[in-house]
């Protein structure tokens, strides 16, 4: 029997608001933590509840854009064909954007599980111990309540003096008195849709905020009850800035604590960054201001200090100090920077040394080259053993297109060489200190390219400034 009733449970996330408190262009539950926004942290608890039939977003402030990036969160294929998008057509408070789900309804719904988009950190066990309340107590309304020893901004619970929850107060409309309670609504409730049609159409906007509040049907339910959640952290709801910085570092902590406890050594760890996206393998060593996202790093590799790494690729044994690393593959056992830039599309092959003020940049660096100072490499291939003196470029950009650069394997390139794309250099080549190149060089050839010293001993300027009086 109880089975059956779980099966006609729905859900509501009320993702319409504007968010006025974070003062942003941006929808609130679009804000991200740790690579997730807060509407995805909600989603992918509500889609581990299997019995849930439908999820019904509703969405009002920017709606066309939170549908689309919902769309395109990764766990929107594993909930697409339960998923209802509603319209709140005027921002009239959160008992006005349940009212909305009315009209899409599926008639088989029976429970109703409430859920605000701003509460990221609640989990499917808690949300199912919730409905289990609910529909085992027989009741038409359970919230689920928490005991915050700093209340502010939350709707306080009411009950009467033998304990019976009887209303919710939102802290504009509290009274002194009312204020001191410290157990209060974490948002998310579970109705028994029968009885929640009828208790919205009692609801006024009869508050200091002028809206329709879905905490107010409370007292229009006869059989009600609240549920205690233990962990206050995971109700925290998010309004400002200062809530999504809380949530962060809760958030934060919990990555970093995640790939300790897998292995990895995290040096000063409140001063590291990882997102959920990301991935780091066992032995490897991150030291303190390191930024990593949207990548994976191999084992027995060292990062840091300060480097920044973000949707890259980095294999075993590799060192990664004070750079940035953006959208490439590094291979096994490099060694990077410090002070290297690495960005769009670079390729990296094995024992590869790249080292200070040197940017790599959409280019493929094969086996044992070096690049140890000041230089740049555009849309190159090196093959392998090549050698960059300081300061040398390729000059890969003629004002209008981007041009390539081919080095053979072994070929040696001394210092400020300016090597101008397209242009195919051979295996094995010299290029001497100071040279610009223009043409393809063929293999096993010494090329100097540059003008020829002119020497003139006690030229007449040499006495002019040395040795006039
Ligand atoms: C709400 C509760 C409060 C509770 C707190 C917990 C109300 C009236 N109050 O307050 O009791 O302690 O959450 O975090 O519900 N929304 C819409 N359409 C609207 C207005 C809001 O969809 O017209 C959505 C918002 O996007 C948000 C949710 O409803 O996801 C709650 O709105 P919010 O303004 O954050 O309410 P709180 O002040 O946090
Ligand atoms: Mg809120």
């Amino acid at each position: 029997m109880k089975k059956n009733f779980f099966k006609n449970t729905g859900c509501v996330i009320l993702a319409a608001g504007e968010g006025t408190r974070m003062k942003s262009e941006m929808p609130k539950v679009l804000f991200d933590i740790c690579g997730k926004m807060l509407i995805e942290y909600v989603l992918e608890s509500v889609s581990k509840i299997d019995y849930i039939r439908k999820i019904y977003v509703v969405v009002g402030y920017k709606s066309e854009l939170v549908e689309e990036t919902i769309k395109h969160t990764i766990c929107y294929n594993k909930i697409k064909n339960k998923l209802v998008f509603v319209k709140q057509p005027k921002l009239l408070g959160s008992g006005d954007a349940v009212k909305q789900v009315k009209k899409q309804i599926d008639k088989t719904i029976k429970n109703l599980l409430v859920i605000s988009g701003d509460v990221p950190l609640i989990t499917s066990e808690t949300l199912e111990n919730l409905l289990n309340a609910h529909i085992s107590n027989g009741v038409d309304c359970t919230v689920l309540s928490v005991i915050m020893e700093d209340p502010k901004g939350y709707g306080r619970i009411i009950k009467d003096i033998s304990k019976k929850f009887i209303d919710i107060v939102e802290e504009l409309d509290a009274k002194e008195t009312q204020k001191a309670i410290k157990e209060v609504n974490s948002g998310i409730y579970v109705f028994s849709l029968s009885k929640l049609w009828s208790a919205l159409e009692k609801i006024k906007p009869d508050n200091k905020k002028g809206e329709y509040y879905l905490t107010d049907t409370v007292k229009h339910f006869v059989s009600k009850q609240t549920y205690l959640c233990k962990d206050s952290q995971e109700v925290k709801g998010i309004n400002t800035r200062k809530d999504l910085i809380e949530v962060s570092e809760i958030v934060r902590n919990k990555i970093i604590e995640k790939w300790m406890l897998n292995g990895v050594t995290i040096i000063m760890p409140q001063t590291v960054y990882i997102d959920w996206n990301s991935e780091v393998e066992q032995d490897t060593k991150i030291f303190q201001g390191c930024v990593i996202t949207n990548s994976y790093i191999g084992k027995n590799c060292v990062i840091g200090p300060y480097s920044v790494i973000n949707s890259s690729y980095v294999k075993d044994n590799t060192s990664i100090v004070l750079s940035h690393v953006d959208g490439s593959e590094i291979g096994s056992s490099c060694s990077i920077g410090p002070f290297s830039r690495i960005r769009a599309n670079a390729r990296i092959y094995e024992e590869v040394k790249i080292g200070n003020f040197v940017e790599i940049k959409n280019s493929e660096i094969h086996n044992g080259s070096k690049i140890k100072h000041l230089a740049f490499i555009g849309d190159s291939t090196l093959k392998e053993k090549v050698n960059i003196g300081a300061g040398t470029i390729t000059c890969n950009y003629d004002g209008i297109r981007k041009h390539n650069t081919y080095i053979g394997e072994k070929t040696f390139i001394g210092s400020n060489v300016s090597i101008v794309a397209p242009i195919k250099i051979g295996d094995r080549v010299i290029i001497a200190a100071g040279s610009t190149v223009t043409e393809d060089i063929p293999s096993d050839t010494l090329v100097i390219a540059r003008a020829k010293e002119i020497y003139k001993k006690k030229h007449r300027l040499i006495k002019k400034m040395f040795y006039s009086k």
